[in-house]
């Protein structure tokens, strides 16, 4: 039984995302740690990109540090892949975002992107969603009435914070991080949160699943591919 840390079964992940990348095209490109991994490992095959649309200032950030160039999400209109992490990854692809707080950009880009693929560690992999705080961004004036709304389905929510301020997205937004939930129809969930006023997005990745997982596992990398 191998012993890597979990740092090491982030990298091992993004170093298999690699393959996935379409030599010529622009590349979509997530947030996280394990996103991080993946970026790194592109700087090896940079040449071979166009370059990337990100979904976030601090992806943007690391890219650009490797000479990557960075497109503005309005400059192209189909990608062929986006790479990107998850909170949790359920059997059929459908994903939490949003722990870094990027769930906004990545739903976009995502949408924006042929094939969705998910790298992440074998702790992700769920039977069903909700066991990770749901990350919902919200327009500050409506904070008390969703989290009341969240009350009142039997959920809880607690508005993200550092330093005893309001986390702020990249959008200027706040992020209310939701527990108590057990998300057994995901597609349903996100279509009902997604249309209550104040919300801009949901966590729940179920109409921007993912198509493949690489899941790294202490046995090595692992796919799963999806229907849909
Ligand atoms: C950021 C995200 C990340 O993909 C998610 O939080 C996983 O991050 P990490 O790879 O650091 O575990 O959705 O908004």
């Amino acid at each position: 039984m191998s012993t890597l840390s979990q740092d090491e079964l982030k990298t091992l992940v993004g170093q298999a995302a690699l393959k996935y990348v379409v030599p010529g095209e622009i590349l979509g490109v997530g947030t996280g740690s394990t996103v991080n991994k993946f970026i790194d490992a592109l700087a090896s095959i940079k040449d071979q990109i166009t370059g990337a649309v990100s979904s976030s200032l601090a992806s943007t950030q690391r890219l650009q540090a490797l000479g990557i160039k960075v497109f503005d999400c309005n400059e192209v209109t189909e990608l062929a892949v986006y790479i990107d992490g998850a909170d949790e990854i359920d059997h059929q692809g459908n994903m939490i975002k949003g722990g870094g707080a990027a769930l906004t950009r990545e739903k976009i880009v995502a949408a924006q992107s042929r094939q969705f693929v998910c790298i992440a560690d074998a702790s992700k992999l769920v039977q069903c969603l909700g066991k990770f705080p749901l990350p919902v961004e919200v327009i500050p004036m409506a904070i008390q009435r969703v989290t009341r709304q969240f009350k009142a389905m039997g959920a809880i929510a607690v508005l993200r914070q550092k330093d005893g301020q309001p986390v702020l997205t990249d959008n200027g937004q706040q992020i209310l991080d939701v527990s108590g939930l057990q998300i057994t129809d995901p597609l349903a969930f996100e279509s009902q949160v997604s249309q209550w006023p104040g919300v801009v997005t949901i966590g729940v990745f179920a109409y921007q699943k993912a198509q493949v997982c690489l899941l790294a596992t202490a046995d090595g990398v692992k796919t799963l591919r999806f229907q849909g």
